[in-house]
């Protein structure tokens, strides 16, 4: 039985008239719509909508420099743009009207939220979409240059991926390491040429003649790229050429190994996160310490349900207990139909008494549960009487209605 939410205060501001109510909860619906677009059935046509335009800007932009089509299509192709930009404007207007609904963002009065919204790096990005075709009117802007900083468009598409968003936020933790790993490639590529230089000028001035020549070949060797077109001829520097050979494979594994541990240590602060927002809306662990929620969600996995699956079979041996962190589930116990909601728990009973499940239990809802194994419930309940008693006192109580309840139609 989930507790009605209580609902944030805003911020401190003018009193808001009730001619103010509507266009105030239009504004909530449009911040909903395109901040949290997947929760909206509308919000799902706008952001899908969004994506395939950009999309589209991105073969419009490529399709462009083909002459052919350029002047067959270029009147096309430009009212193309100018309804893109009028879409994308008209976005980016939205979203910092609508951003002081949000209760993150909206400590401050509202001027100062939005001024702060906009600095945000993916605003950023979207002003970069549309400020250079604006630009273009006031400031003789080359036409090279303006096509170029279309780019910027394709790169609208991070807010839609949480891919492209861990990436930069990966590059970002992982700055210090990756310029250690750059420094490094760098001392190699001068250490290469410099070597290479000494090695080959006199036997191919034309091609290893100074160091900054002798850099291309050091380029192509340590990316192993391998042009071929400037190769050592002397057998001194075919021996140095085959130590950089060599050498340039572990150059290019530091940084690869320094993204891919910086992606898996944020899958692993991710799950953390969505583990702990799940756990939090469990009362039962709201109640008990830190260190000992800590140690129980180290321990628990979730799983979704699809309305109408069984969960869990009567008479079955038992393996787990349940905590419901969304929707509902129907336990069908002697009593009658009994519906567990979210923050509620379910599948003790077994892992307690030491005995095949009670009851059959199936997903009234669609909903999220998180799984706790029957061996962590043993050590925790050994470790943490608190946990065994709080669990315990619940399901004796559901053993005794089972028994004494009259059976509903
Ligand atoms: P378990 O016996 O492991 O599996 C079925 C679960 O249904 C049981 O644990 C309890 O968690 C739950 N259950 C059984 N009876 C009731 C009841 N009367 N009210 C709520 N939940 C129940």
């Amino acid at each position: 039985m989930s507790a009605s939410t209580p609902v944030p205060e805003g911020p401190p501001g003018p009193e808001r008239s009730s001619t103010a109510q509507p266009a105030a909860s239009f504004r909530k619906r449009v911040h909903d719509i395109l901040e949290q677009g997947g929760t909206w059935p509308f919000g799902n046509a706008v952001n899908y909508g969004l994506i395939a335009l950009i999309l589209l800007n991105a073969v419009a932009f490529a399709l462009e420099t083909v002459p052919q089509l350029e002047a067959e299509y270029g009147r096309a192709f430009a009212a193309f743009d100018a309804f893109s930009v009028l879409v994308f404007s008209l976005e980016y207007v939205l979203r910092l009207w609508s951003c002081v609904d949000n209760p993150v963002l909206a400590t401050d009065s509202d001027s100062r939220t939005r001024f702060r919204f906009a600095l945000r790096p993916l605003m950023l990005v979207d002003l970069g979409a549309i400020l250079p075709f604006y630009l273009s009117y006031f400031v003789a802007l080359d036409l090279r240059v303006l096509r170029v900083l279309r780019l910027f468009r394709f790169l609208k598409l991070a807010r839609y991926s949480p891919a492209i968003q861990a990436l930069g936020r990966v590059l970002t933790n992982e700055r210090r390491s990756l310029l250690g790993a750059l420094l490094l490639m760098m001392a190699l590529l001068l250490f290469s040429s410099t070597g290479m230089y000494f090695l080959e000028r006199e036997a191919q001035p034309d091609k290893f003649g100074s160091i900054p020549e002798a850099a291309w070949w050091a380029m192509a060797t340590l990316t192993t790229i391998g042009y071929g077109d400037v190769v050592p001829v002397t057998w001194l520097g075919k021996l140095f050429g085959g130590v950089v050979m060599i050498l340039g494979l572990g150059m290019f594994a530091l940084p690869i190994a320094i993204i891919a541990t910086g992606f898996s240590e944020e899958a692993h602060r991710r799950d953390f996160v969505v583990t702990l927002g799940m756990v939090a809306r469990v009362p039962l662990f709201a109640s008990l310490p830190a260190p000992l929620v800590g140690e129980i969600m180290s321990c628990l996995s979730a799983r979704t349900y699809a309305e109408g699956a069984h969960i869990v079979r009567e008479g079955e041996v038992a393996d787990c207990m349940y905590f419901i962190t969304s929707g509902s589930v129907t336990v069908h116990a002697d009593s009658g139909l009994v519906q567990l909601d979210d923050g509620e728990f379910f599948g003790e009973m077994a892992l307690i008494y030491n005995q095949p499940r009670s009851h059959a239990v199936a997903a009234a809802t669609k909903c999220r549960l998180l799984v706790l194994d029957k061996a962590d419930f043993e050590r925790l309940c050994h470790n943490e009487p608190m946990l065994r008693d709080r669990i315990g006192q619940i399901a004796s109580e559901r053993a005794r209605a089972s028994k004494k309840a009259p059976a509903k139609s």
